[in-house]
């Protein structure tokens, strides 16, 4: 399953960037055609704006991928002490690229299922498109919610079933048989029940078949 992931997303780093951005005419055809238009840029925007721009303490982006929608907030954050870990070498490659000369930016090959820190080290994990991807979505909600301190917040979004047929076909088939996304998929209810169970407290949108939450733990 690792391998099937890193070489699905070896294929596509080259794209992924204008896709997920909506920056190409394909993006923004895939986009609309298949996602009902939701707009990722908007998403990151909103879950970002959790940190504050003088925000001090640690922070973990996972799976960090091209660092697309993160890298320019991490750049900034120069107080902060960030740590990016995706599974695959070409996503994280790019992600280097984009955080190069940050001496508060660590980028690190890893697991989410099976992350490198202390419990209670982190003050805020970043999860942005992760969680329809992982092949252990149960670990990857638990090491999340280990590594963060009591208090620190999980920032996330990804796809949910149930929204929409046509987002629901093409998880299910393309994007499930090339490995971009691994079932089983979360409802809205169950990704509810998740976070009910591990966290204090939640604030949880949707948008089209994307959730995306705030967490306190
Ligand atoms: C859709 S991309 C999201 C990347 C980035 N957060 C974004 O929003 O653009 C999904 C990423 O998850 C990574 N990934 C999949 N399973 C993983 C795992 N178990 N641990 C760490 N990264 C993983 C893939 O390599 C891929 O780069």
């Amino acid at each position: 399953m690792a391998d099937k992931i890193k070489k699905a997303y070896q294929s596509t780093t080259s794209i992924y960037d204008a896709i997920m951005t909506q920056s190409s005419f394909i993006g923004r055809l895939y986009m609309k055609l298949f996602w009902g238009g939701v707009d990722d840029n908007e998403i990151a925007e909103k879950l970002l704006a959790y940190i504050p721009k003088d925000f001090v303490g640690t922070i973990l982006d996972v799976p960090v991928g091209t660092a697309v929608f993160t890298y320019q907030k991490w750049r900034t954050l120069s107080s902060a002490q960030i740590f990016c870990i995706d599974y695959s070498e070409e996503m994280l490659l790019q992600a280097e690229q984009r955080l190069h000369g940050c001496a508060h930016i660590t980028c690190m090959q890893g697991d989410v299922g099976n992350l490198p820190f202390a419990a209670g080290a982190m003050d805020m994990v970043v999860s942005m498109n992760g969680f329809h991807v992982f092949p252990d979505k149960e670990k990857a909600f638990h090491e999340t919610w280990r590594v963060l301190k009591p208090g620190g917040k999980l920032l996330a979004c990804f796809y949910i079933k149930g929204k929409s047929g046509i987002s629901d076909w093409l998880a299910r088939t393309i994007l499930t048989a090339k490995g971009l996304f691994t079932p089983p998929f979360y409802t809205e209810q169950e990704v509810e029940t998740v976070l009910a169970e591990l966290y204090a407290q939640t604030e949880l949108y949707t948008d089209g078949s994307m959730v995306y939450f705030a967490c306190t733990k």
